[in-house]
């Protein structure tokens, strides 16, 4: 853990999220550009605005010297970066680790095992006895387990526990053992979810499901904490897994050696029910998933950060490419005929792997097909 105690000061600023401005300048510029009074240059100069006040109040940060900020999960991956980054800010961070002897531990020197009731019990001591000024602000429940590929069936039930114990059940016990101390300070807990959350595709569904689950605990969490002023934020970061460990489920080998060995331990009758050939398939697009992932964990980071850091921070951050988001819309959205159709043929090489980063151009026709329809119906109005 990093401690020391330092001054505090009101509110600060962050210069980011500058692409607000930007689309606000467009929304006015083209308002300019338009000759007449008409409803779209309303909604344009309606637009600009909107985004020009949501930049400004994204601006406004609280102050983070004398405040206290515990990150679970931080040996590595995004944990160990933020924690970094927040003590940058200022804040004190209580930095938990899981293993003595990673890098993360020897320079942040404590540990958290998030499935064990006595070793959060002694981490809620020492941040008591440590706490800064004004207090603990926020958690960041980012400890979390990543699970061996495979489907349903395949999957044992000690997987099940495990990637449980920690991404739930882990979650659970640390909010709830630090919830005093940050109602006390009205401050925020920012939770780590998915995109999995979102698109609940096959051979991931042992992780997929906990996802699942922090989603709706923090929503619900939310609900509860506003009588208390403290807001809870969920983080769903699409796939960075090359950015962290998380590829190599938690340093045990990576998704195809995994999987592997969930098949060699299946029954012989599921095995032919399957067929191997549907293992290589899903181990293949799960290496391809790897390969596709974004090597730059610092989107998800600073997210994260913002949770914390700012002064209206959004419920929700969804950082994930163009393409994982059309994708991830896609699947909520669209009938289930079609989105399963489209998972279905991801499975079985119908549709090839390599088209899913250029998804976002075939949603981007039939979006440009409406505005060009709402374009063409506001003028038959006379706007
Ligand atoms: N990377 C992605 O693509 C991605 C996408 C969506 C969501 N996420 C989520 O982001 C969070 C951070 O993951 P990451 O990508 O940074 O992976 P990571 O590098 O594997 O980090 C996970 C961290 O959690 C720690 N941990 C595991 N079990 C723990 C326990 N029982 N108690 C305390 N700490 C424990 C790990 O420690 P050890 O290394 O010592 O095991 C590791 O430091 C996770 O909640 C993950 O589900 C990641």
């Amino acid at each position: 853990m990093i401690c020391e105690k330092t001054e505090s000061f009101i509110v600060g600023t962050i210069m980011e999220q500058n692409w607000q401005y930007f689309l606000s300048y467009i929304c006015f510029h083209f308002a300019y550009l338009m000759s007449n009074f008409s409803l779209v240059r309303y909604l344009l100069c309606a637009t600009g605005l909107t985004l020009l006040i949501s930049a400004f109040f994204n601006t406004l940060s609280i102050s983070c010297k004398g405040r206290g900020v515990l990150v679970t999960g931080c040996d590595t991956g995004f944990g160990h970066e933020l924690a970094k980054k927040l003590h940058s800010y200022g804040f004190t961070v209580f930095a938990g680790c899981l293993d003595g002897k990673s890098n993360g531990a020897i320079r942040l020197k404590r540990l958290v095992d998030v499935t064990s009731q006595e070793g959060v019990d002694k981490a809620l001591q020492y941040v008591e006895a440590n706490l800064p000024e004004h207090g603990l602000w926020g958690l960041v429940n980012n400890a979390g387990q990543s699970s061996s590929p495979g489907f349903l069936e395949w999957t044992p039930m000690k997987v099940y526990e495990k990637v449980m114990a920690v991404n739930v059940f882990g979650v659970i016990r640390v909010t709830n053992a630090f919830l005093p101390l940050i109602r006390k300070s009205q401050g925020r807990i920012v939770n780590v979810s998915s995109i999995l959350a979102r698109t609940l595709s096959p051979f991931s569904g042992s992780y997929t499901i906990t996802k699942n689950v922090i989603d709706a605990y923090t929503t619900i969490l939310r609900l509860e904490m506003k009588r208390f002023n403290v807001k809870v934020v969920v983080v769903e970061p699409g796939n960075f897994m090359t950015a962290t460990n998380f590829s190599t489920c938690n340093g045990q080998g990576g998704f195809a050696f995994n999987s592997r060995r969930m098949w060699d331990q299946l029954d012989e009758k599921i095995q032919n029910d399957y067929g191997k050939d549907c293992l290589e398939r899903q181990i293949f697009v799960a290496e391809k998933l790897v390969e596709m992932s974004e090597g730059e964990p610092s989107y998800v980071v600073d997210a994260m950060a913002s949770g914390i850091r700012r002064l209206y921070p959004k419920n929700r951050y969804f950082i994930a490419s163009i393409s994982e988001k059309m994708m991830a819309w896609s699947m909520q959205y669209l009938p289930l005929c079609i989105s399963d159709l489209l998972v279905a043929g991801i499975e079985s090489h119908t549709i090839p792997i390599a088209i899913v980063p250029y998804i976002k151009y075939i949603v981007l026709v039939p979006s440009f097909i409406i505005l060009l329809l709402l374009a063409a119906g506001l003028r038959t109005i006379g706007a």
